[in-house]
């Protein structure tokens, strides 16, 4: 049976009953004859209050009709019981009741970076400072000594979902690339200012496409431009700021924004050009990916998760060398093929 207020405990039973506070992060209708009255995404606190884990929801009909009352970044009480669907757990709600809440309260439900955002943008701060090209590095600091550039980088998710959604997220990830292609680039003899700045701008537009408020919605300019765009036209104003900026360098930075998805099918106009741009490509892609099999979650003590995009299942345990052998000890011995 399922918890308290605050949090909501499910598990590896497929009856699992649940009922909890959650934040509806995603709310809309389902179309068709056969679909749900409403799909869901909500998150709820994890045991004891720590942690934050977001469940894919289905109420299947809506008899009260609280459907259209419900919003993106509101707090829900949600009943329900988990079951389990194309390989993962998802909740099939009875009832959801929707509650008054203080800013505060649904705050505590906003999933948020574990990089300080000072730490972090000292980081930035410090890259650009270490870049040898004069024209770039005045670039780099030009841009980091913008006021709204630096108040949307400290809060901007790097996503609505999939990977880094959260508070904070598009610092973290883009530090977390900038820290790889600092390491990479002699080892590939890549230009170290041009990576670094590519890295650093790849998702820039990001802070204008997607709002760090609750439920990560897309702005207007984000539906209508695109992040690529808004990341292009925005490092164009820094560039004519800086005095004598040469075309052709700001060309080659917004190669890395527009190339950066690294094929037409995915988003990007342009493949990437220059041995740095594909390396943006990849270290991107190589940072969602990681992060992305690190969230996929199964039950609670499950070893094995499910990463909806890829469909990949993932053993949690196989980054554990130490678990992995206790764990395969113990299960010689229960199968009577103890080693020795
Ligand atoms: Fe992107
Ligand atoms: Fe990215």
């Amino acid at each position: 049976m399922g918890t308290s207020s605050g949090g909501a405990s499910v598990g590896k039973s497929q009856t699992k009953e649940v009922r909890g506070v959650a934040l509806v992060k995603s709310c809309h209708a389902g179309s068709g004859e056969k679909a749900p009255a409403l799909i869901l995404t909500l998150v709820f606190k994890g045991e004891g209050g720590k942690g934050l884990r977001e469940w894919p929801a289905r109420l299947w009909e809506d008899p009260r009709g609280v459907g259209p009352s419900l919003s993106a970044g509101s707090l829900v009480l949600a009943e329900g019981t988990v079951v389990r669907h194309n390989q993962e757990s998802q909740l099939r709600l009875t009832r959801i009741t929707p509650l008054k809440a203080s800013p505060e309260e649904i705050q505590a439900y906003i999933p948020q970076s574990p990089l300080s955002s000072g730490l972090g943008m000292a980081r930035l701060d410090a890259f650009m400072e270490s870049l040898s090209e004069p024209h770039l590095k005045m670039f780099g600091l030009e841009l980091l000594a913008d006021p709204e550039v630096r108040s949307l980088l400290e809060k901007a998710p790097a996503a609505k979902r999939n990977h880094h959604a959260v508070v904070g997220g598009l610092l973290e990830h883009t530090l977390e690339i900038m820290e790889m292609g600092d390491r990479i680039a002699p080892v590939l003899h890549l230009n170290r200012d041009l990576l670094l700045l590519g890295l650093l701008l790849h998702d820039l537009g990001k802070c204008w496409e997607i709002s760090a408020q609750p439920g990560f919605a897309y702005t207007d300019d984000g539906r209508l431009l695109g992040h690529m765009f808004l990341g292009c036209d925005a490092i164009r104003k820094t560039a004519s700021r800086v005095p004598n900026f040469p075309g052709i360098l700001l060309k080659l930075l917004q190669h890395f924004i527009l190339s950066h998805h690294g094929e037409l099918a995915y988003g990007s106009p342009v493949l990437p050009a220059t041995p740095e741009a594909m390396a943006v490509h990849m270290l991107d892609n190589l940072s969602g990916q990681i992060y992305a099999m690190r969230a996929a979650k199964g039950g609670e003590g499950d070893e094995w998760g499910y990463e909806r995009n890829r469909g990949a299942q993932i053993w949690h345990k196989g980054s554990d060398p130490e678990a992995l052998v206790a764990l395969w000890r113990d299960r010689d011995v229960t199968n009577g093929q103890g080693a020795g």
